[in-house]
């Protein structure tokens, strides 16, 4: 085989580059215009576990609130959580705050530009450190996600399982990066992984590598990659208690500092176990016990998938239309601030079902 070249790739990458939010095209760059290390790193974070498509509108929400580092860096956490809502894997935003943090105060507000001290910062990993690194420093940096990941299995036919091949496919990605362009290379496997390269149905036909694919010609490029089978999630169970007023507004509190969905909002819920009841009145929160409610079960329980489980929760409803003292960490939201509240989607969906449409 001809070893699939990068200069075809880069080729191809002019004609056919997708026009993202944060991305500097290479017609951009060939007048010299060199992409914002504040948005790529921002837009890389997004990216991590999630889609592009579900990126973009948080990633131009956040770049309208905070237009450069040291406005997010002065941001409360708070706000910055309430932006981040549904798009999951909230230690991402907490992390991104830290390390905007860190940036203003011990690095003058810039980006370091190699991945060894990339690396050093809050929420950054070896794959967003080689990303920022190439695609905003233009520096020669092996960058594999799962796009890449897929193209190199199937240019090479690697038959061996993910994750055990990973650092071969990071081996030949080193090696396929080219050190001129090499982050405008990067984001050329990413794009042809996404739009030609895809998981089913790769349109092998339109493929600028086509002919140098090995997976192509031995007629196995949609098989791969290989995956050791991922272990069966287990699921566990909980309630969550939703105190309603006639106005729409509900009675809401902040989840603790540490653990999943660390700091952001909910209706006050019980902790999730794969034993727990999901019936159980004895659980309602203990802040929420001293007064006279009555708790009506939900229609419908809310179902959501976590990393590592499924999560069963019932959801009870109660109307209150005094006005309690309310406990100390509670609030309520009207039905306008429930659109700016951190609330994970899967609180999203217990208030939703609290509806009992
Ligand atoms: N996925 C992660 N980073 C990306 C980028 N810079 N361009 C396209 N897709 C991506």
């Amino acid at each position: 085989m001809t070893a699939p070249d990068s200069t075809t790739l880069l080729k191809w990458y002019d004609k056919n580059s997708r026009s993202l939010p944060w991305r500097t095209s290479p017609q951009e760059r060939g007048c010299g215009i060199n992409p914002n290390p504040y948005h790529v790193w921002l837009s890389e974070i997004m990216l991590q576990q999630t889609t592009v498509a579900a990126v973009r509108g948080y990633f131009e929400k956040f770049i309208t609130l905070w237009p450069k580092l040291e406005n997010l860096a002065e941001a409360e956490e708070e706000d910055l959580l309430k932006a981040w809502a549904g798009l999951g894997y909230y230690s991402r935003a907490r992390n991104l705050h830290k390390c905007a943090r860190e940036l203003i105060r011990f690095h003058n507000g810039r980006f370091p530009e190699e991945e060894k001290r990339l690396l050093k910062l809050p929420g950054i990993g070896p794959y967003t450190a080689a990303a920022i690194s190439t695609i905003a420093f233009n520096r020669h940096a092996a960058v594999v996600d799962g796009n890449v990941e897929r193209v190199i299995t199937r240019i090479f036919a690697l038959t061996a399982e993910l994750p055990k091949s990973r650092h071969q496919i990071k081996k030949y990605m080193h090696e396929l990066t080219p050190h001129e362009r090499p982050g405008d290379f990067a984001q050329a496997m990413m794009d042809l992984g996404a739009t030609i390269c895809k998981p089913r149905a790769p349109n092998c036909l339109l493929c600028p590598w086509r002919t140098k694919c090995d997976g192509y010609k031995s007629g196995i490029a949609e098989s791969l990659p290989r995956k050791t089978p991922k272990p069966i999630k287990p699921t566990r169970h909980g309630m969550a208690f939703v105190v309603r007023r006639d106005d729409g507004s509900v009675l809401l509190r902040k989840r603790a500092d540490k653990g999943l969905l660390a700091g952001m909002s909910e209706p006050p819920s019980t902790t999730w176990a794969e034993t727990a009841a999901m019936d159980d009145l004895s659980l309602v929160p203990f802040k929420l016990r001293s007064t006279n409610l009555k708790w009506q079960r939900a229609k419908h329980d809310v179902k959501h998938t976590f990393t590592h489980f499924h999560l069963k929760m019932s959801v009870w409803i109660t109307f209150l239309n005094e006005e309690p003292i309310l406990p100390d960490g509670y609030w309520w939201s009207s039905i306008k601030m429930q659109q700016d509240e951190a609330l994970p989607t899967v609180m999203k969906k217990a208030l939703k079902a609290s509806l009992n449409e």
